[in-house]
């Protein structure tokens, strides 16, 4: 069983571009027969070209079916012709469950007691970018399908499986009765399918709420995109830092790792960024896609080693400690794999 493993490697803006080759070279320390193709997208491409994701980028990663991506500087006024290059690439490739895991490292600010899958529906609600304006009034509309719905819970209740069986629907259909009541529904449906799931339901803000006073009750969160958005952000700050923050996107093709970060223009082009977010994503698709679990268990125990030892970015590090730049924390966890 000699199956071609190919990655279509976009490194984007921002502390992308510097995250992404620490990753890739993790990755070829423990895969070396994994095939490279390297693209482009984001918001200096959109600048030099006039597209944010150009076709040859769509087709390279169509071809892989498998992306890394680091991240994209979007900005937050609208410029004529440009969209999120990333959500274009999400929606294309149809990965429409989004997994973010957080659990605690061994860092001196992180909680000690998370380890918390959250499973975000990655393609629907307020993200379909349906926005007008009528007058005075500004006008967003959220979608929420039966079938976008259950495949995203079919994904979460089957990781639940290997998470002691327990999964949390998060919802707020007290008030989003209509969205929010199809998608508690279609989970709830879902649910059905796996009678060995303990199963239960929570508001978002609720949910919010217990997360931080005790992130330890939650082992699986299924999500609409929004509070799937929100709520990562919230377990990442508790469990070590957005740094850190790993995420895969899934779909029944195709799959984006990227970590949950942005292109972090306050500290890009100086060599401080964190890598392991970036590092820690290629360890989901180890274990997600490519069914090697057992490298990315060598990942995650290398990152965790290093962190023990205090090796540091100055992300995760507190103000009087001595730090490393994201080349020598790669150097690191290449070192603690033994590459
Ligand atoms: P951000 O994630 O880029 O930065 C938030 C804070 O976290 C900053 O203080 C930054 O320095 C820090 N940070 C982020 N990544 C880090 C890393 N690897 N190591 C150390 N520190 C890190 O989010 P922000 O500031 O809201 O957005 C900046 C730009 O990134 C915007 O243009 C936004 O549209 C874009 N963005 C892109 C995303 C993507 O491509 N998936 C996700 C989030 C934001
Ligand atoms: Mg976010």
């Amino acid at each position: 069983m000699t199956e071609t493993l190919h990655l279509c490697v976009i490194p984007g803006d921002g502390v992308g571009q510097e995250v992404v080759p620490v990753a890739v070279a993790v990755l070829q320390a423990v895969l070396p027969e994994v095939q490279l193709s390297f693209a482009e997208a984001g918001w200096e491409t959109f600048q030099r070209t006039g597209t944010a994701l150009p076709e040859a980028t769509m087709s390279a990663a169509r071809q892989a079916g498998v992306v890394l991506f680091g991240a994209v500087a979007s900005p937050s006024h609208p410029v004529a012709g440009y969209r999120s290059p990333i959500v274009a690439l999400r929606r294309e490739l149809d990965v429409f469950a989004n997994l973010r895991p957080s659990r605690s490292w061994p860092l001196p600010d992180a909680r000690r007691d998370i380890d918390l899958l959250i499973v975000r529906e990655n393609t629907e609600c307020l993200y379909v970018g349906r926005e007008r304006l009528e007058g005075e009034v500004a006008i967003a509309e959220r979608v929420i399908s039966r079938r976008g719905s259950e495949r995203v819970a079919r994904v979460a209740f089957q990781l639940a499986m290997q998470r002691d069986r327990r999964l949390t629907i998060v919802h707020k259909a007290n008030i989003l009765r209509i969205s929010d009541g199809l998608w508690r529904e279609s989970c709830l449906a879902v649910a059905r399918e796996f009678p060995d799931v303990q199963t239960d339901e929570g508001l978002v803000d609720s949910v919010a709420y217990h997360l931080v006073r005790q992130p330890g009750r939650y082992r699986v969160l299924l999500t609409p995109n929004l509070y799937g958005d929100i709520l990562s952000d919230l377990a990442a700050a508790l469990a070590g830092g957005l740094g850190m923050a790993p995420s895969l996107s899934l779909g029944e093709r195709c799959a984006i790792a990227e970590p949950v970060h942005g292109a972090a223009p306050d500290i890009a082009g100086r060599g401080l960024a964190n890598p392991l977010g970036a590092i820690l994503s290629v360890a989901l698709l180890l274990r997600h896609v490519w069914q090697r679990g057992d490298l990315a268990d060598a990942i995650e125990r290398a990152v965790e080693q290093v962190l023990a030892r205090g090796v540091l970015t100055p992300d995760i590090a507190p103000a009087t400690q001595e730090t490393v730049g994201t080349h020598a924390m790669g150097q690191a966890v290449l070192a603690a794999l033994g590459a």
